[in-house]
């Protein structure tokens, strides 16, 4: 099922929004992502970016709103749409007393690829994650940052155009979490678009473009370098991005309220 037209986006999201009862906890949110691009979108614990990535990959329905993954429409969750997305949950599991290339193995078979074609997928991958030193291992003795390598790859075995990360370096340590990146990087410049959700202002610096997300509501989405410029033309030097979250984000909430 395409839109009717060759899209030159991986994702367009328009105006979703979405309440749990009365709360809403996204705001009329929108996106676009074109191929090859890693997209931040950051925000601190509640503003809403697990649930703008359930949406996205089609495990819950906005209350409205539209999205597109690669011109396929994510309301109508056809069989399609499990080739187009990679998903990794903030809490992913794995099987913790398989070992490492048995949880490749299996999550690679449950996403549809052909036996024939893992073998290649699983040394590319677990050599990305640097995982094939430990390719033996129970996955539930591996450390943080090892596990959340083999989920990313896990995600990965099917080539998704799309995928999306939930925190994937959340307790990871600086030296795997640097590698973790890395492995993103290759992945965008091999085609694959990523949206990953963060609450580390740090890693802004390391997307090609970042959505800052505030209370549901995206309060900018630009380059990082160029946020980071326009703030310190308004006046502070030696700004981190934290400064420049908190700035937009305070200016965000005044609006709010004069409205
Ligand atoms: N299943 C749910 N039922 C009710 N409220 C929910 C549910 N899931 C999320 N919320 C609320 O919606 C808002 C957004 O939550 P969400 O989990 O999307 O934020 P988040 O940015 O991913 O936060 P974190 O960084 O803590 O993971 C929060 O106020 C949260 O309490
Ligand atoms: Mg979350």
């Amino acid at each position: 099922m395409t839109s009717g037209r060759e899209s030159a986006f991986v994702l367009e999201a328009s105006q979703l929004s979405k309440s749990y009862g009365e709360r809403p906890a996204l705001r009329e949110l929108s996106l676009r992502l074109v191929r090859g691009r890693i997209l931040g979108l950051i925000g601190p614990d509640g503003a809403g970016k697990t649930t703008a990535l359930r949406l996205l990959a089609g495990l819950m329905r906005p209350d409205a709103g539209q999205i597109l993954v690669s011109g396929v429409d994510v309301a109508r969750r056809g069989a399609a749409l499990r080739g187009l997305i990679g998903y990794m949950a903030q809490a992913y599991s794995l099987y913790g007393d398989l070992s490492v290339e048995e949880n490749f193995r299996f999550f690679a078979a449950m996403l549809g690829v052909a036996s024939r074609e893992i073998p290649a997928m699983e040394e590319r991958l677990l050599g990305l994650a640097m995982l094939l030193e430990h390719k033996k291992k129970p996955a539930g003795t591996l450390s943080g940052g090892m596990y959340k390598k083999l989920a990313l790859a896990c995600v990965l075995s099917h080539k998704p155009p799309l995928v999306l990360l939930d925190e994937p370096t959340n307790g990871v340590d600086p030296i795997s979490r640097r590698e973790l990146w890395a492995f993103l990087r290759e992945l965008v410049d091999d085609g694959t678009s990523v949206v990953i959700a963060t609450p580390y202002m740090d890693e802004a610096e390391r997307c090609d473009e970042v959505a800052l997300l505030v209370d549901g509501r995206i309060v900018a989405h630009d380059n990082p370098t160029r946020l980071m410029a326009e703030h310190q033309a308004g006046g502070e030097k030696g700004a981190t991005f934290e400064d420049v979250f908190l700035a937009l984000s305070e200016a965000s909430s005044e609006k709010d309220e004069k409205s």
